[in-house]
């Protein structure tokens, strides 16, 4: 067992990419394993990891003990571009290997589809995005995974590594998205410095969550 408190942060390598993708979808569901709601970790990691370690990688961050990756800060310095390269070149390949893996049908993904369409529908994921991309530009996805190395300081060390990179690129601002039953993440962020710039109840997660109401939540902070 690797001794948890022998950790440091690098920045992100290409071999660094698996490990990444496992902690993605280990920590998937509101910090817990993504199979609590829905099946298939190789979509569930394209979906939430590879834009930003294949088109992105400069920005990301690892924090390593004694050789394990055992958590991650992958960024992105500005969100208009993720949007167009995910809709434009990521989006359709992604469909397509879902189709082809039968993501679709899969045990209690077609359930997990349906109250994600029904949540749109609804209106609750939608954000002022463009107000928020252009106050906070850049943005984050952070997950450390085992369990045992949360609360010893890595996440806060890595996230300084990132202000530190935007500070240095000119960036004006970074926003985060996460939900008010993430109990780690709500203090995490608040007790980093971040604001709480938008929220939403949404509905889709409350059959798996004993005590919903559950919000969708922004944070930002301006650098
Ligand atoms: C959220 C997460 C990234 C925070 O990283 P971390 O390494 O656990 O946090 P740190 O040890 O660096 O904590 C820094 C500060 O945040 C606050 N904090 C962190 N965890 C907290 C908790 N469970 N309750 C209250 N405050 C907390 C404290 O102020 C802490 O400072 P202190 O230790 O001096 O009191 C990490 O716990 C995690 O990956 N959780 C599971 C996945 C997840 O929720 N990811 C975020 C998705 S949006």
């Amino acid at each position: 067992m690797n001794d948890p408190g022998n950790w440091r942060v690098l920045a992100y390598r290409p071999a660094d990419r698996a490990a990444v993708r496992w902690i993605c979808a280990e920590t998937g569901f509101l910090g817990e394993p993504q199979e609590k709601v829905v099946l298939d970790r190789e979509v569930f990691a394209d979906m939430w990891s590879a834009y930003w370690t294949d088109r992105e990688p400069e920005s990301g961050f690892v924090a390593e003990c004694e050789g394990r990756v055992v958590g991650y800060l992958l960024g992105c310095v500005d969100t208009d571009r993720y949007e167009r390269v995910f809709n434009q070149e990521m989006a359709r390949p992604l469909l397509w290997k879902a189709l082809r893996r039968g993501f679709f049908l899969r045990g209690k993904n077609p359930g997990y589809i349906y109250r994600m369409v029904r949540s749109l529908r609804r209106g609750e994921f939608k954000a002022p995005m463009r107000a928020i991309k252009h106050e906070y530009p850049a943005h984050l996805h952070m997950n450390i995974a085992p369990p045992e190395f949360r609360g010893r300081g890595l996440g806060q060390a890595l996230l300084r590594a990132y202000l530190d990179y935007l500070r240095a690129r000119g960036v004006k601002g970074l926003h985060l998205g996460t939900t008010s039953h993430n109990q780690q993440a709500v203090p995490f962020y608040l007790a980093a410095g971040f604001q709480e710039i938008f929220r939403s109840r949404i509905t889709c997660y409350d059959h798996a969550v004993p005590d919903p109401p559950v919000y969708l939540l922004y944070f930002g902070m301006k650098l």
